[in-house]
């Protein structure tokens, strides 16, 4: 019988932080979410509430259960609020050497028997775990962005990730009505493996003013079936990720071409144009969500 996880703690309340304690606290299970300063609790707080007043606003949650939903999610700065959850998630920004400390001390201040698992979209989960003394119990647990909307969860087991600490992730995904895959711990997994060489390709396409932002997005979603254009992606994913991520697959995956972030990626990065979360990126928006060709 598969371990049913009580308690669970988010590490990094950023968009993916955010929505995953959402994904926990919509099916019932108490988390516990984390930051590592006051301000970026807040953020996080009010992504949450932002998030579950929109589902109230659309009718889609009624107010006792957006209340109840909340009401699950205990708010904390620093680690020590971990030290009795089964699970940990983390998804602070995608640094190797920050991961690797952080998870030595949540090896330090969680229960002996906890799980703890990576949110990391392109580093080496293995990377990861050897800096803990319970390799084990490390596990990638790989969400995407809406957290609580996409329903695919990548479940990454490293060469001495237990099985059956597999087998209790794979129960947790059924739980939270997501689907999981199981794969091993190669950069990018499966998903972002075949999405982000796409991706980048269209920002080639943009840099090299073979069509315009908008032909590309239609031509994808129009010809490709798809809910939205690559750049309209990259914007909601956000360019400092995506950057971050066809980086990181390029370095570890055998400097594959279709991995080497296109100029454009990088220049826009550095300039600030991150997406919808800074406002800019291929497109502008007045508000989160509405794009504005400028
Ligand atoms: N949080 C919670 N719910 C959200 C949300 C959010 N941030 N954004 C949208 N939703 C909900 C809406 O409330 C709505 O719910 P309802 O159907 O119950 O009313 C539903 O999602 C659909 O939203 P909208 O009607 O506003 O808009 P769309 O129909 O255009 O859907 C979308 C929006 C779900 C984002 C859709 O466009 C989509 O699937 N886009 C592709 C997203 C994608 O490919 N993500 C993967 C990125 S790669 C990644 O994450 C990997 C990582 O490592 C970077």
């Amino acid at each position: 019988m598969a371990r049913e996880f009580t308690s669970v703690g988010v590490v990094g309340l950023g968009t993916m932080g955010a929505g995953i304690v959402e994904v926990f606290a919509r099916n019932g299970i108490d988390v516990v979410a984390v930051e590592i300063a006051e301000d970026a609790l807040e953020r996080g707080r009010r992504t949450l509430t932002g998030s579950t007043d929109r589902a109230v606003a659309r009718g889609k949650l009624a107010p006792a259960d957006r209340d109840a939903l909340l009401g699950r999610v205990n708010f904390a700065v620093g680690l020590a609020a971990l030290d009795s959850v089964d699970l940990v998630i983390e998804a602070v920004p995608e640094r190797l050497d920050l991961k690797q400390r952080l998870f030595a001390e949540l090896d330090r201040i969680c229960r002996p028997e906890a799980v703890l698992a990576t949110n990391t979209s392109s580093l080496s989960v293995t990377d990861i775990a050897v800096a803990t003394g319970r390799p084990q119990q490390v596990v990638g647990v790989h969400f995407f962005n809406p957290a609580p909307v996409m329903k695919l969860v990548e479940v990454v087991r490293t060469v001495v990730t237990a099985p059956e600490v597999v087998a209790d992730v794979e129960a947790l995904c059924v739980r939270l009505g997501k689907v999981g895959v199981t794969i091993g711990d190669r950069a990018g997994f499966i998903a972002n493996h075949l999405l982000f060489g796409y991706l980048n390709q269209a920002v080639g396409m943009v840099e090299a003013r073979y069509a315009t932002r908008e032909d590309i997005d239609a031509a994808m979603k129009l010809g490709g079936g798809l809910p939205m254009g690559p750049l309209t992606l990259l914007d909601l994913i956000g360019l400092d990720t995506a950057y971050e991520i066809l980086d990181t697959m390029y370095r570890r995956g055998g400097r594959d071409r279709r991995h080497a972030p296109a100029p454009l990626l990088r220049q826009m990065v550095t300039a600030g144009l991150l997406g919808r979360k800074s406002g800019r990126g291929f497109y502008t928006y007045e508000r989160p969500g509405s794009p504005v060709v400028v």
